[in-house]
């Protein structure tokens, strides 16, 4: 079981769809969502880690799904929507219901920007940028736009751009940008939609990186007023929050979780110190 600050059954007899659920951020959002009482789906492209992930709820008495789901392609969207759908229809939720999407889904590689084939840029584009155009526009049109909810898209600190990792960057802040159209085109539904801008964060998601890479990002990653990395459950909290209620009049808004890292400066570096709050999990 997790630590959360949340109070129980804060999302009993809702169902939550979490993109990049079986890992990292999307997968500890998960587990607290299941906690609080939501029905979570867990999408990714790798049924095996999904079905690990999936398992593991469930063993803390949690209602998980694992849904495979390549966000890239548009058709694979449109039916893993659908079998989301099946599947809430068949555990009573009336005639099948999406109430709360988490676009976590992501992927990049450290490069330098002229090194970036047109490939690649592609890929990280199409992943991050249209993979969350995608769900967010199936989920509305088959569910949202009947019922509402409410989207949160999970970014970066893209604030000063993001040098070597230049295809993320403007992924991050295309997705930061649709976060306001969609907002205010969809606020009449009853759909609220938001962001959060994680800044560097312990997750398993850096162990994909090469090592030298690693290291540089875990150096930056500490130039913040907390003096240390965040970790998976400060940035749940955020997601969790803008999902819930106590968000009701907040869309449009990118939330940073970042301890101030994005407004770094040489000019005041932050100190070491020890007593910047920790949210132990
Ligand atoms: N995570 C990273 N890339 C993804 C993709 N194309 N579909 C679903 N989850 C992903």
């Amino acid at each position: 079981m997790v630590n959360s600050i949340y109070k129980e059954n804060l999302f009993s007899e809702k169902t939550v769809l979490i993109t990049g659920g079986g890992t990292g951020i999307g997968f500890r959002t998960a587990r607290e969502l299941a906690q609080l009482g939501a029905t979570v789906f867990l999408a990714g492209r790798t049924a095996e880690k999904l079905n690990v992930s999936a398992d593991f709820i469930r063993k803390e008495n949690g209602n998980a799904h694992p849904i495979t789901c390549n966000i890239r392609d548009e058709e694979n969207v449109q039916d893993c929507i659908e079998k989301v759908l099946e599947l809430t229809k068949k555990s009573g939720f009336g005639e099948g219901r999406i109430d709360y999407l988490v676009n976590n889904a992501g992927g990049q590689f450290p490069s330098p920007a002229e090194n970036i084939s047109a490939k690649g840029w592609k890929a990280v584009i199409e992943t991050n940028l249209s993979g969350t155009f995608n769900v967010s526009k199936e989920v509305f049109n088959k569910s949202m736009k009947q019922y509402g909810g409410a989207i949160v898209n999970v970014l970066a600190n893209f604030r000063n751009g993001f040098p070597m990792l230049s295809h993320t960057g403007a992924a991050r802040a295309g997705v930061d940008n649709l976060t306001k159209s969609l907002a205010v085109e969809w606020g009449r539904y009853g759909v609220r939609i938001n962001s959060v801008a994680p800044g560097v964060i312990q997750t398993s998601g850096l162990d994909k990186y090469p090592e030298e890479f690693k290291s540089f990002i875990l150096g930056f990653g500490k130039n913040n007023q907390a003096n240390r990395l965040g970790t998976e459950a400060e940035i749940a909290a955020g997601i969790i929050f803008l999902l819930s209620p106590a968000a009701s009049f907040i869309t449009g808004e990118t939330l940073k979780i970042d301890g101030a890292e994005s407004l770094y400066s040489p000019v005041y570096p932050p100190a070491d110190h020890k007593n910047f709050y920790k949210f132990e999990d």
